[in-house]
């Protein structure tokens, strides 16, 4: 198996080496071999080859498996031309690999939830939600988009449009990954206003039909943001289009309380997976050591589910992380009265020593 690694900036370059460790431990107990190769990305790309994404890096991603993101950016990049920044490295390589769906789940370990800030009833019920968000398609993308003038007053204006192989791809996926997980699928539209939503629904419901195993319920996406946060226990996966999961996997990840800790994949067709962990390069505390590594060794995890169907691996890595949490062992981004402060090379050593 070939893994395509892009450490990227700031904080990247520490929790990807923690990840690859994980990843190679792994592979010796399960007798797996990951043959893994770096490549540039982002800021430190701009700087050693002039731009953010490298025919190279392109080239190495598309020969491998599944490729891992650190983080990319950060302040000393933020002044120069726009068109080569290092979120279009980023941008590029989705684009490159044709992502069109971004699995985020939102998880709340137990041992974390003083810093989950919703109601102690509520946490109790806990917390285990993934968002699949289309990608590609909806009102990011659709034609005709513009701004002018209309009868002398500005207007601006964008075209929210699916087509149905986009949303049945996104919703294959999305009962696919149900069935990894608890089996139950809400779709979430805004199908009492919206045509291109009542489409959505439709097709949602013809998929379900070779997915009996799995419980499908629809949900419009103003009633499914009050319900994330009165009682996010009820969802297993959410699956929706490019606007409403933008906004409801941000939701989902901040109800958790710590984004050091979430990770995500983007998947395609016929390419390889890419995961990363939700947060970015963390400038402030980059090449301190401080940095929470759980975020990219639960993507690591992800990758063996989602692109190698390795459920065991994958949750041998889960099972790590939270005897880790249960010994104490925190990050500053987690600490916890009680809680024992480490480092990011400390904290990938005791996920380590777990895993053995
Ligand atoms: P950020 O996620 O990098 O940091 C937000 C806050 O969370 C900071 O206080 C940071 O120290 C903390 N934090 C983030 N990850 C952490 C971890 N693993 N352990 C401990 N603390 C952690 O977001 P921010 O500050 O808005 O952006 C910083 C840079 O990262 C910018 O250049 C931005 O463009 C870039 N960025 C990159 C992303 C990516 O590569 N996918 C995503 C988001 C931002
Ligand atoms: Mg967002």
């Amino acid at each position: 198996m070939k893994i395509c690694v892009m450490p990227g900036d700031g904080i990247g370059p520490e929790i990807m080496a923690q990840g690859i460790k994980v990843l190679e431990v792994i592979g010796e107990k399960f007798g797996h071999t990951f043959d893994v190769t770096e490549a540039l990305i982002g800021g430190i790309a701009i700087d050693k080859t002039g731009v953010p994404l490298p025919d190279a890096t392109v080239k190495a991603c598309k020969e491998a498996d599944a490729v891992m993101l650190g983080a990319v950016g950060g302040p000393q990049w933020d002044t120069i031309d726009p068109a080569i920044r290092p979120e279009r490295g980023l941008l590029g390589i989705r684009k490159e690999l044709s992502l069109f769906a971004n699995l985020r789940p939102a998880a709340l370990f137990p041992q974390l939830k003083k810093a989950c800030f919703l109601r102690s009833d509520i946490v109790e019920k806990g917390i285990d939600v993934m968002v699949v968000r289309e990608l590609t398609g909806g009102i990011y993308f659709g034609e005709p988009r513009g701004t002018g003038v209309e009868n002398g007053e500005r207007i601006g204006f964008n075209t929210m449009v699916y087509r149905e192989h986009e949303i049945r791809r996104i919703a294959k996926l999305a009962f696919e990954a149900a069935r990894k997980r608890s089996k139950r699928l809400c779709s979430v539209d805004k199908a009492n206003v919206l045509d291109v939503s009542r489409v959505w629904r439709e097709i949602v419901i013809e998929v379900s039909a070779d997915y009996p195993d799995v419980e499908l319920s629809h949900m419009y996406v103003d009633n499914a943001a009050m319900q994330l946060v009165r009682d996010p226990s009820q969802f297993d996966v959410i699956v929706t289009g490019n606007l409403f999961g933008d906004i409801l996997s941000d939701e989902a990840a901040v109800i958790t309380g710590s984004i050091g800790m979430l990770p995500s994949a983007s998947l395609g067709e016929g390419n390889p997976g890419l995961f990363e962990p939700i947060h970015g390069s963390a400038p402030d505390i980059a090449g301190q050591d401080k940095a929470n590594p759980l975020a990219t060794i639960l993507s690591v995890a992800m990758m063996l589910r989602y692109s190698f169907d390795m459920a065991a691996e994958a949750t041998c890595i889960e099972e790590a992380v939270a005897k880790t949490l249960s010994q104490g062992l925190r990050t500053g981004d987690i600490m916890d009265e009680g809680g024992t402060l480490v480092g990011c090379v400390e904290m990938g050593q005791a996920v380590i020593k777990n895993l053995q």
